[in-house]
């Protein structure tokens, strides 16, 4: 593994294994992206993939967020359709209307079609942008991994692109339920070789995305998600034990004390979800991260401190990462953002000193 500079700022990894620190330390889903000006210069000359694989790239915009904000971690800039991509399948990004699958899986003959990738030959590009990112965070902040879940890159595989109901998805693991599971195995291996891959590359904390795990039942959560979030997380914790687990697995609110018996570290909320009742559910399994409506950075400066303050006293001062409930949205204010960082950071050294 390379060597890299010692890192200055490890209250992030500190909370996420458990330990206490002087203040709460915050990140945010998205941090990277259109809402930053900066962000909209780069993009205005190359196509959305093309900065995803070129490593210098991926690493400027990884960047931008930590250049402008005090936050405590660095999200390196991807996307989960890298797996997907990996697989075989051709992804496209359309303005308006996100990723695109120009051939997705129709019916389960269409599995033939999935390739075995070996992940440093078909992703070694993100293995890179790892790599020249934590050497250029230069200690700063710890710099984070992350893939889909297979159940969500399933979805996205089979439903073509984004959708309100994801009814062919959902379709096929009632019509398909056997070739569901296989392609949701094979998905499994493939991302947890990437994920093994992105520590060996320089990641220092990896977070499993499940955005459409809400999508679910009880009963075919049981069946087709957890057991391979599951999975994911007891394969990647044994090959490296000290690297800390994130899953956010959005709206599955049935599915928070499961979770908390996983080998995840840390449990991301969504923020329908009441950061007390999470605590009470969860105890001392796991650290809680989240989860502010990532709406409330629209209200004005002093209103949405009210906000960060209220969820942080629902949270507590220990065992939290602050975060927004899900991703920033492009026409978010960085200046609102800043707010939200920096309330995060003065009121939760205040919670500790009364
Ligand atoms: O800053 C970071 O958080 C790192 C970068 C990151 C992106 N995508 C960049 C991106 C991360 C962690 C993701 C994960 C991702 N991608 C998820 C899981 C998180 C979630 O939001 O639930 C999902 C479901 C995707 C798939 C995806 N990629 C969608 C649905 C879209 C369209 C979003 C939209 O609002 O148009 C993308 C595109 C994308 N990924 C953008 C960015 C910055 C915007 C694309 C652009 O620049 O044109």
């Amino acid at each position: 593994m390379a060597s890299f500079p010692p890192l200055q700022n490890d209250r992030l990894l500190r909370v996420a294994r458990g330990e206490t620190t002087d203040r709460t330390p915050v990140w945010m889903m998205r941090q990277a992206g259109r809402y930053l000006p900066e962000y909209q210069e780069v993009r205005a000359e190359h196509d959305f993939f093309e900065v995803v694989e070129t490593p210098e790239l991926a690493a400027e915009v990884t960047l931008q967020p930590v250049d402008r904000l005090p936050v405590d971690g660095a999200i390196i800039f991807s996307d989960i359709m890298t797996v997907p991509q990996a697989m075989g399948l051709e992804v496209t990004m359309v303005s308006g209307q996100g990723p695109t699958f120009p051939h997705p899986l129709e019916t389960p003959d269409d599995l033939e079609r999935l390739v075995e990738p070996d992940v440093g030959d078909a992703l070694g590009h993100v293995f890179e942008a790892l790599t020249v990112t934590r050497q250029k965070l230069e200690g700063r902040v710890p710099l984070i991994g992350f893939s889909g879940a297979p159940w969500t890159l399933m979805a996205y595989m089979v439903e073509g692109g984004g959708s309100k109901s994801y009814r062919h998805a959902r379709a096929w693991l009632h019509r398909h339920p056997e070739a569901a599971k296989d392609l949701l195995r094979r998905t499994t291996d493939v991302v947890v070789d990437y994920l093994i891959g992105q520590v060996e590359a320089g990641a220092q904390m990896l977070q499993v995305f499940d955005s459409w795990a809400g999508l679910h039942g009880p009963d075919t959560f049981r069946a087709f998600c957890y057991p391979f979030l599951d999975e994911v997380a007891s394969r990647v914790k044994s090959a490296c034990p000290d690297v800390p687990l994130v899953v956010f697995a959005k709206n599955a609110h049935y599915a928070l004390d499961a979770l908390a018996d996983t080998d995840y570290d840390v449990i991301s909320l969504d923020w329908s979800m009441d950061p007390g009742a999470a605590r009470d559910t969860v105890g001392d399994r796991a650290v809680l991260q989240g989860n502010l409506d990532p709406c409330a950075l629209y209200a004005p400066p002093d209103a949405l401190r009210r906000r960060v303050q209220h969820m942080l006293a629902g949270f507590g001062p220990h065992h939290h990462i602050a975060n927004l409930g899900h991703g920033m949205l492009p026409d978010h204010d960085p200046e609102h953002a800043r707010v939200f960082v920096e309330t995060v950071h003065e009121q939760s050294e205040q919670m500790r000193t009364v």
